[in-house]
């Protein structure tokens, strides 16, 4: 397989480098004086499984190059090409709502029109994206990985919270990942309102600490409104486990004001360099990914090579 990866993601490029079957790629993606994009690939790829490693999330320009790229591919008689998106930008736009834009369903078939088989992905948003995707999305959970962030420190003890109840099957997994008692998850409601994130009260109890899991972070506005709620219920010492850390804009730091010791988050995402990072600790899915690879892949490589 030859991987080709966007600047952001060394981390997760060198795990999946290391795996045996997968060679490093070479490419450039620029933009003609007129500011048109162009991609240029430097492999030959006719007939090999192609591998591409990035992000489609704002600045538009990455969804674009990654289009490109992908079409670039196909045009060379690539035989197949995997897209590793470790977080899935446009997958919350997955309900089909009068006059609005299905976004979900919107960049699957973009993707797939640009050549791309197939999608592997890390806590996708909703089963419901599956649906919408033309092509086979696979989300690798994260379960374990939380479960150990969980033992490693410490919080074995503390109550398992869902900031609203789609996040409880996450919760629920997480506490079997990590040995806890599963019993009720304890939970809000949520309503989005123009004014913004509506909780309703605690639904369930929580003990003194309390970890808030959830599928991202992105301006915080649900966990800063979940932890207003939990603070004055009497929680002292919050966690936020979250997959993919966004932080957008800085309403997200009010988190700190109310009993938030820490948040955790994976490296989905490429953190951003202007925020303080000192309570926030990152882990790899680049371990996680490279297991997900080799286990869809190998019997792919191995059909191959018994043939040749
Ligand atoms: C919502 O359904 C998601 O699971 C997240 O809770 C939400 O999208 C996070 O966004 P924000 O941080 O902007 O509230």
């Amino acid at each position: 397989m030859i991987l080709f990866s966007f600047p952001g993601y060394e981390n997760i490029e060198r795990q999946l480098q290391a795996i045996p079957f997968v060679q490093a790629g070479r490419f450039a993606v620029g933009r003609f004086a007129n500011e048109e994009l162009y991609a240029r690939i430097e492999d030959k790829v006719r007939g090999e499984h192609c591998l591409m490693l990035g992000t489609i999330a704002p600045p538009d320009e990455s969804l674009l190059s990654f289009l490109l790229l992908a079409e670039t591919l196909k045009k060379e008689r690539a035989d197949k090409i995997t897209a590793v998106l470790p977080y899935l930008a446009y997958s919350r736009q997955d309900k089909d709502k009068p006059g609005e834009s299905l976004g979900t369903e919107w960049v699957g078939a973009l993707l797939k029109s640009s050549g791309i088989d197939e999608i592997i992905t890390v806590d996708v948003h909703s089963a419901r994206d599956q649906q919408l995707f033309p092509i086979p999305l696979i989300s690798l959970p994260t379960d374990n990985l939380f479960a150990d962030v969980i033992r490693r420190h410490e919080l074995v003890d503390a109550t398992i919270v869902a900031p609203d109840n789609g996040a409880i099957g996450r919760c629920e997994a997480v506490k079997r990942a990590a040995g806890m008692p599963i019993g009720e998850t304890p939970y809000f409601e949520k309503k989005r309102t123009e004014k913004g994130i509506i909780h309703s009260e605690l639904i369930g109890k929580a003990g003194a600490k309390a970890v808030i899991v959830d599928d991202m972070i992105d301006t915080g506005g649900t966990l800063v409104s979940a932890c207003e709620k939990l603070a004055a219920a009497g929680v002292r010492e919050i966690y936020i486990l979250v997959t993919h850390g966004l932080f957008t804009g800085s309403s997200w730091v009010q988190l700190w004001s109310f009993g938030v010791k820490r948040i955790f988050c994976t490296d989905t995402v490429p953190l951003r360099s202007d925020i303080e990072a000192t309570n926030i600790t990152q882990f790899s899915v680049a371990p996680l990914i490279a297991r997900g690879l080799t286990q869809a892949v190998r019997p792919l490589a191995a059909v191959r090579g018994s043939s040749a």
